[in-house]
């Protein structure tokens, strides 16, 4: 169980001003921000980010969404990070998300469902390599 884990706030949530709510209640559930930076991914970079779901039949629209504009890259530091970080995201689908979950408040559709998080430890620390080097990890 590690300490860390990797999130984006997506282009949708970018594009609709919700950066700063959703920053504060990533502050507010306790997760010290470990790294953050605002980029414009490639459509290859997200391609590589994503590569793992390559053969889903909605890859070539993750991708072109996860290009499409802004967003937000984080390195969030928590106890039993990963789960905590889920459980604040909500489920992946905006239709199933708990009150109180930021996909709840801010997701549109599953495709353009706001936060992406990670789903295990091994992940975390590859997203996180992804996107930051040591040297930006503060
Ligand atoms: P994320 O946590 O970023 O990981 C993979 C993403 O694929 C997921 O969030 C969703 O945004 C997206 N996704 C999953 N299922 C579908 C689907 N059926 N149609 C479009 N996008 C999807």
């Amino acid at each position: 169980m590690s300490n860390l884990t990797f999130g984006i706030i997506k282009p949708d949530a970018v594009a609709k001003g919700h950066t700063g709510k959703i920053i504060d209640k990533i502050i507010s559930a306790g997760f010290r921000i470990r790294g953050m930076k605002l980029i414009h991914q490639s459509k290859k970079q997200s391609e590589g980010f994503y590569a793992v779901h390559a053969e889903r039949p909605f890859y070539g629209e993750l991708t072109e969404f996860m290009s499409s504009g802004a967003c937000i890259v984080l390195a969030l530091e928590k106890e039993n990070a990963v789960k905590a970080w889920r459980d604040l995201m909500g489920a992946t689908n905006p239709a199933e998300a708990d009150e109180g979950t930021l996909r709840k408040e801010f997701a549109g559709s599953i495709g353009e469902n706001a936060v992406h998080g990670s789903d295990s430890d091994e992940n975390a620390a590859i997203e996180i390599s992804y996107f930051f080097s040591k040297l930006e990890l503060v």
